[in-house]
């Protein structure tokens, strides 16, 4: 991959998205949002990777896979004006399946086409199938990373700014009710992270996205994890109880023992 290729693939990229705006503001707002939530992630990914002291053509694949991790989420809102992969469609397969229609990635050689492809159609599965050859699961492994590090600030944007600025797909339609599950609770105190579908309510999802803190791989990650404050912030939009203070200790903890 050369930095020509980069720039050719970030204009495509541009223009792809640009075919989805919509004079509707509540689907452009949720279509920018992924726009724009894409060069964050981009941002993470070349961040966590220049921590790893990646080469140079290895940061140009991560950053690509970045770039694309997320294409499925514009034919998926057309077709379904939703973010919620349960009730529509697997993004992630469906970004991979979007990557070989457009065929822009034939201009790279097969390995790193197929590199890319596979990224992208995992950066969101619940655990990373064992099929994978190693030097793709790396790079799975960047992008999902990466990938949280955003979700985590998109997400806090969405409760900490002005609710007139709020695009909507980004809490899922999910109901803002008091309470939470205790399932999804229990899988935090027992080290494990919450599957998605468990989410029933908004509470929930600050939940499952709190236990995602397990799946994060890399001590870079780790590392903006704790500068960008994500454990308290999530926590200080949720009940103040006295179960949700141990869940964030014990994620504290798991932190600390991942970076000692
Ligand atoms: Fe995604």
């Amino acid at each position: 991959m050369t930095k020509d290729n980069v720039i050719f693939f970030k204009k495509w990229f541009s223009n792809y998205c640009k075919s989805f705006y919509s004079p509707n503001s509540e689907d452009q707002k949720n279509i920018h949002l992924k726009e724009e939530y894409t060069f964050h992630v981009c941002k993470n990914i070349l961040e966590i990777a220049k921590e790893l002291s990646l080469s140079e053509s290895e940061m140009m694949l991560a950053e690509t896979v970045a770039l694309f991790h997320d294409i499925g989420r514009f034919p998926q809102y057309a077709k379904f004006k939703t973010f919620r992969d349960s009730i529509s469609v697997n993004h992630g397969f469906l970004g991979a399946r979007t990557l070989l229609e457009e065929k822009q990635l034939q201009i790279l050689p097969d390995k790193e086409q197929e590199l890319i492809i596979q990224a992208v159609r995992f950066h969101n599965a619940f655990s990373i199938s064992k099929g994978v050859g190693e030097d793709i699961v790396f790079f799975i492994k960047l992008i999902r990373d990466a990938d949280k590090l955003d979700i985590w600030r998109v997400f806090l944007e969405f409760y900490e700014g002005p609710e007139e600025e709020r695009a909507s797909a980004v809490s899922l339609g999910l109901p803002d009710t008091p309470g939470y599950s205790e399932e999804v609770l229990s899988h935090i105190h027992g080290g494990q992270m919450a599957p998605l579908s468990k989410a029933k309510t908004l509470n929930d999802f600050k939940l499952v996205q709190l236990s995602w803190i397990y799946d994060l791989n890399f001590s870079p990650s780790f590392k903006m994890l704790l500068e960008r404050n994500y454990i308290d912030r999530i926590v200080s939009k949720l009940p103040q109880r006295s179960e949700i203070e141990m869940a964030a200790l014990a994620l504290k903890e798991f932190v600390h023992k991942v970076l000692t």
